[in-house]
């Protein structure tokens, strides 16, 4: 099946066409980021009218790049959720307009739903059921035990901020501009990781939740200091890094102790960064697990992982265009 992607869920205005939800025949992605960074963050209207802006040239730029064409595909999938409302729409309805069209089927996707099938695209292996799945984005941080394309369920998630979001705000406080999470990982190797002891949270017995919010006051509080004054920032950045690190490794490790899973996938935005994948795969050779983690381009927001998880739930996610609407709080279960 070779499914055209429509992803507008923020601020990456993102189209793709994938085949049999693993051959990515054409990924495309506008970054917004110029357009957002002299506010400091994602400026919802800015990103919707971007998106409105950018979509149809991207639709077809991504047709054009596969050589293929409206008519030779076998189906839209389009986010519809969760996400900022003004930026799903446009995608949204762009999709339900070019299935309606065509007369070709409309798939509505999850957006997190699609960073879990990121760790399936481009490549031969494939995650053996049931795995588990680390996401950890701008919007998002959580544990999801996959044990089917269709059936997915949260087992930790982060009480207060996201990972992503806790890099971006300690970017931020030294100075790093937006989005810092990139940045501050490039920082990151020049300093000392044991620096600073920031606070590790620690769930209660048997929970995988986790906690950001601490860590990023501990770090104010810290750069507020005499100790902090005198800091490098890259020790500040590394010593940071570490504790989100030990803290998402900490949560996987008890993930696999209360399930024996064979795989584990690491996506969303903060995947990219470089010291959490060493770790991740430092472990993963160490225990025996297969750990698939997706390139960049793959774990930051993109259409090609929103073809694919349309791709493998199929019937489950299928819409009739009349129907579809964006909705910015779609529950995760199916
Ligand atoms: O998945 P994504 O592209 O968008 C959301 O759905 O949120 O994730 C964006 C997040 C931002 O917070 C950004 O700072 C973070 O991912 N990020 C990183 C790195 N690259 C992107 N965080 C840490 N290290 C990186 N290398
Ligand atoms: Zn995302």
């Amino acid at each position: 099946m070779r499914l055209l992607g429509i992803e507008t869920s923020c601020d990456d205005t993102a189209t793709a066409v994938v085949e049999d939800g693993r051959s990515v025949r054409s990924s495309v992605s506008t970054n917004q980021d110029a357009f957002h960074a002299k506010y400091g963050g994602i400026v919802p209207e800015i990103a919707s009218r971007q998106h409105v802006a950018l979509l149809s040239a991207a639709v077809e730029d991504a047709l054009d790049r596969a050589g293929t064409s409206l008519e030779a595909i076998d189906g839209i999938a389009v986010t519809r959720g969760p996400g900022l409302i003004g930026s799903l729409v446009v995608g949204v309805a762009a999709a339900k307009a070019l299935a309606f069209a065509t007369e070709k089927p409309l798939y509505g996707v999850n957006h997190l739903h699609g960073h879990i099938f990121a760790a399936f695209l481009d490549r031969d292996e494939r995650p053996e059921y049931p795995f588990l799945a680390l996401l950890v984005s701008g919007g998002h941080s959580q544990l999801v035990d996959v044990e089917s394309p269709t059936r997915m369920r949260i087992v930790g998630r982060t009480k207060d901020d996201a990972a992503g979001e806790a890099y971006d705000k300690t970017a931020r406080m030294l100075g790093l501009g937006f989005p810092g999470g990139p940045a501050l990982d490039k920082l990151s190797r020049d300093g000392d990781p044991e620096a600073i002891a920031f606070p590790r949270h620690r769930p209660e017995p048997g929970s995988l939740d986790m906690s950001f919010s601490g860590l990023k006051t501990s770090v104010r509080y810290y750069l507020e200091s005499p100790a902090g004054a005198a800091a490098t920032k890259a020790d500040v950045a590394a010593s940071f890094q570490a504790a989100v690190i030990d803290v998402l490794m900490h949560r996987v490790r008890a993930a696999f102790e209360q399930r024996p899973y064979t795989s584990v996938v690491l996506s969303g935005g903060v995947a990219a960064n470089s010291a959490l994948q060493a770790a991740l795969r430092e472990w993963s050779e160490r225990s025996g697990v297969r750990a698939f983690i997706p390139p960049p381009k793959y774990c930051t927001d993109n259409a090609a992982m929103i073809a694919a998880a349309a791709d493998y739930q199929n019937e489950a996610v299928r819409v009739d265009p009349l129907q579809l609407s964006a909705d910015p709080n779609l529950p995760f279960t199916l």
